[in-house]
């Protein structure tokens, strides 16, 4: 398990425990429209109720990039492509941000560019609550 400073410096301070946490991989279930993953991917086993992290990663081998998917709130998430729009490397999430192991570029939770050389924000895909799931639309992007 990875270790973080900033953990240990505010620990109490709920919003970086979960920044801290091991990023999530998980394959999602995957239907002819998209793919279905559950709220509860989200949290953190052996925290409280109220411990989140704020992404987790989508990897299947029926996507050919992964797909980031961002928590807001429990009502509130973004689903973003990992592909850069430069040149197509695959992103790294780190924390609320993704970057990009080629040139650098980054781009924010809502997959905007934040810094260049890309020049395009990352497609994102609808994210539609159904009860406790969430359905990742894979048919429409913008
Ligand atoms: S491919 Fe990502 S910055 Fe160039």
């Amino acid at each position: 398990m990875k270790s973080c400073t900033a953990c240990f410096a505010t620990s109490g301070i709920f919003s970086l425990i979960s920044s801290c946490t091991p990023t999530q991989y998980i394959a999602g279930t995957v239907g002819k429209d998209g793919i279905t993953i559950s709220k509860n991917d989200f949290k953190v086993s052996g925290k409280e109720n109220s411990a989140y992290r704020s992404f987790i990663i989508i990897r299947n081998d029926a996507l050919q990039y992964p797909i980031c998917v961002y928590r807001f709130s429990d009502e509130q998430y973004s689903a973003l492509w990992m592909k850069c729009t430069h040149q197509g490397t695959e992103l790294n999430a780190s924390g609320d941000f993704l970057q990009c192991p080629a040139h650098g570029s980054e781009f924010n939770s809502q997959g905007k560019v934040r810094n260049g050389p890309a020049d395009q924000n990352l497609r994102i895909f609808p994210v539609v609550i159904l009860n406790n799931d969430l359905f990742i639309d894979l048919r429409k992007q913008s």
